[in-house]
């Protein structure tokens, strides 16, 4: 073995991912030169067959003698364009720039009604939580409306962590779940009608729950990332409500302070989350109560997403006039795409509704 292995061998606890090559020059040129990795140490020093690079938090051997094209390698850096690279090994590298902001795919709209009857589909995840998913198409890929059931209270295993979205509410419909935010404060719980905007990567923790714990958690995009956080731990020292997070702030709406006001429809009131204020008019959250009789009706909407959820009650749900309305009641929902319109007679009395729209 030569010094310089020997010496780089002998830092403690180290350890190399190897890829193979087919030849070292070019496959090392492409890692040193255009990604930035850096050597570390290469052998033998006549004829090269085998070199150690570093970069990006991780260590590679590069090593002769076969192909690297089932392996791919996620670079993730600030300076660099998000693009997917093909080494001249076979070796896929796929980099993403974590300062570019959540993007959305293209919305594929369609009508959604989901009702909470014996058929209803509901998944076990982990921790004995119930899953009912209130948007299976995910309007292609852009937003997720779960409906989350957690039958034994307790306290929860879960850890400070984050996710990259652009945009996350979580509505307590019945039971109670204790949380704690980012710079909000100290822990606190949720009871039925309360809810809160989570902005974009706020750290954040979920404590203990009621029995029977039901909320509804509408997200974008349907698919994203959650980052475990090792740093930061909850509650932090600072109070900041403030906080601009990706131009959101946290909300915490608390439905017992909030009074009922008048709707944009006759019959109705709505208590509003403070969601609309929160992300400059991004999208907005509330709860929505209506006398028997009372009517909706829309014709199209501007929305990416307008999005029902029957609290208690019962309504008659129609589209584009037909002559059959759905009796639509307690737990079921309601996606509906902007070209349709639509008519919502209420039927019962104590009807509400959790009503989302996001641009
Ligand atoms: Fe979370």
């Amino acid at each position: 073995m030569n010094t310089n292995l020997a010496q780089t061998l002998a830092t403690s606890n180290v350890a190399e991912v190897v890829v193979p090559c087919p030849e070292l020059d070019q496959t090392l040129s492409f890692f040193v030169e255009q990604l930035g990795f850096r050597i570390e140490m290469i052998t033998p020093a006549d004829n090269p067959n085998m070199a150690i690079i570093s970069g990006y938090g991780i260590r590679l051997c590069l090593r002769t003698g076969g192909s690297g094209k089932d392996i791919v390698l996620r670079l993730h850096s600030v300076d660099r364009t998000a693009q997917t690279l093909q080494a001249p090994n076979g070796t896929t590298i796929e980099i993403t720039n974590p300062n570019i902001g959540v993007e959305l795919p293209e919305l594929c709209e369609s009508l959604i009604v989901t009702s909470l009857n014996s058929e209803a589909s509901w998944t076990i995840g982990r921790a004995g939580m119930r899953y009912r998913d209130l948007i299976p198409s995910r309007l292609g890929g852009v937003f997720i409306a779960s409906h989350i059931h957690i039958p034994n209270g307790g306290p929860v295993p879960d850890y400070v962590h984050y996710h990259r979205i652009k945009f996350q509410m979580i509505y307590c419909k019945s039971g109670w779940v204790r949380v704690v935010y980012e710079d909000q404060g100290e822990p606190f719980v949720m009871n039925a009608g309360d809810c809160v905007l989570q902005p974009p990567e706020i750290r954040h923790r979920v404590l203990e729950s009621s029995d029977d714990l039901e909320v509804i958690e509408i997200g974008a995009p349907a698919e994203h990332e959650t980052f475990a956080e090792h740093q930061i731990t909850l509650p932090t020292a600072q109070l900041r409500p403030d906080r601009d997070f990706s131009g959101q702030r946290f909300v915490r709406h608390i439905a017992s302070e909030s009074p009922w006001q008048p709707w944009r429809y006759a019959g109705f009131e709505a208590r509003n989350t403070g969601i609309d204020a929160a992300t400059l008019g991004y999208a907005s959250a509330m709860t929505i109560r209506a006398k028997k009789t009372a009517t909706m009706s829309e014709n199209k909407h501007q929305h990416q997403l307008m999005f029902m959820f029957m609290l208690s009650g019962s309504a008659k749900f129609a589209v584009d006039n037909q002559p059959d309305p759905l009796v639509v009641s307690s737990g079921s929902s309601l996606t509906l795409p902007s070209s349709c319109s639509y008519r919502l007679e209420i039927v019962s009395d104590s009807t509400e509704m959790l009503v989302v729209e996001v641009d």
